[in-house]
């Protein structure tokens, strides 16, 4: 079976690490995940399964339950949900939500993300939203024939390929293609999806290929910023709005492979304490796409540079951001609408393989880690 398929079985080819072949598997990986709208004019709900239409036509609120990259893709998802097809959603990490006594909601449509399938928080926080009478249940996964799919009523599969890097890349990427084709298809069952919105929306997921394909041509600036970093003993990541679990997930990143302590903020939330740790020790990496947010985002960088904080700027083309002393920008290709999120959390990826590969740890498996929790 594809999950059990070790290392050794899944050649590295021209790349160094598994995590890097996946990075770069990730345009590959997210055309694949795509296949079920690739020559599609419309988005039909039957990719998550047969009984999908009247599951999504009943739901009136999403409740995402997932740990770790998993629960990031969620957190990014729950923009899209309310924004798109306008239906409250809440996101819950799953060690939490297994043990916690929450109120269930029996017309909620239950959302597991898990790459493996076999994470037993989630799944448990699966059963657990069961046993409290929520039946209607999806499960977004990487491995078809794995617990957690075979414990869900609907799935789709994100046909990522293999993940054999214990830090998640192409899962998490092809698990927000999903994610978005969840949030169409609950549009569009619940009459929130004119013809021309779906169709600008389903061109831009066909052309999310391509998009983090250019985005990965950026790998040699990121190296040359990756150097810098392996020096630090903390990082800060900023993000507002949907960037904000992009940050969560950049942090994630590099603790989980380059040991480098590292903290996301939403970035309004710094002047109630974090700017206490801003210094110019404290490098401070910004997701700054070129959205509504982005004026309220530079005068948060405002304050961390005034601070004597060192930045490094995730922008979008076009925006005007002035590189200055302790200011270091790199330019993304065009801004991405609401698929946003995806293309730039490939430069954080990016980021934490070089400073990994520069403070010389055990990339594909970091110590203390495993590829995945099937123990609590
Ligand atoms: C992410 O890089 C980690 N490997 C970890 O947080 C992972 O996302 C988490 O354990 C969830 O795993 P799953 O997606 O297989 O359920």
């Amino acid at each position: 079976s594809i999950s059990s398929l070790s290392a050794d079985a899944v050649e590295l080819g021209k790349y160094r690490h598994y995590m890097q072949k996946e990075i770069f598997e990730q345009p590959q990986a997210l055309a694949n995940t795509l296949e079920p709208i690739a020559g599609a004019g419309i988005i039909s709900p039957q990719i998550f399964g047969a009984e999908a239409v009247d599951v999504l036509k009943a739901t009136r609120r999403v409740l995402i339950l997932a740990c770790g990259t998993s629960y990031h893709s969620g957190f990014t998802a729950r923009y899209w949900l309310e924004s798109v097809a306008k239906i409250p959603c809440t996101v819950e990490i799953a060690s939490e939500y297994r043990y916690r006594e929450s109120v269930p909601e029996t017309d909620t449509l239950v959302v597991v993300i898990s790459q493996s399938g076999e994470t037993a928080d989630t799944l448990a926080a699966l059963k657990h939203a069961k046993s409290l009478g929520m039946t209607k249940t999806l499960a977004i996964c990487n491995v078809p024939e794995s617990a957690i799919v075979r414990e869900a009523a609907l799935r789709f599969i994100t046909r990522a390929g293999p993940e054999i890097g214990v830090a998640s890349t192409k899962a998490f990427t092809t698990q927000l293609a999903a994610l978005a084709l969840l949030t169409l298809a609950l549009a569009k069952v619940n009459g929130r999806l004119s013809a021309e919105q779906e169709s600008g929306y389903l061109t831009q997921l066909r052309h999310l290929p391509v998009a983090v394909g250019k985005v990965l041509d950026l790998e040699p600036e990121i190296e040359r910023w990756a150097q810098r970093f392996a020096s630090k003993q903390h990082a800060l990541f900023l993000g507002r709005g949907s960037h904000w679990p992009i940050a969560m997930e950049g942090a994630l990143k590099l603790k989980e492979i380059s040991y480098i302590h590292a903290e996301s903020y939403a970035a309004g939330e710094l002047k109630h304490g974090p700017l206490a740790l801003v210094d110019k020790d404290m490098p401070v990496i910004a997701v700054a796409p070129a959205d509504e947010l982005l004026e309220k985002l530079k005068s948060n960088l405002q304050e961390v540079r005034a601070r004597g904080g060192e930045l490094y700027v995730f922008a979008d083309a076009g925006s005007e951001m002035p590189e200055t002393e302790g200011v270091h920008i790199l330019h993304m290709p065009e801004h991405y609408g609401l698929l946003s999120p995806v293309l730039h959390v490939i430069p954080l990826q990016l980021l934490s393989y070089h400073a990994a590969l520069v403070k010389g740890t055990d990339v594909d498996k970091p110590r203390n880690l495993a590829k995945s929790v099937t123990v609590e």
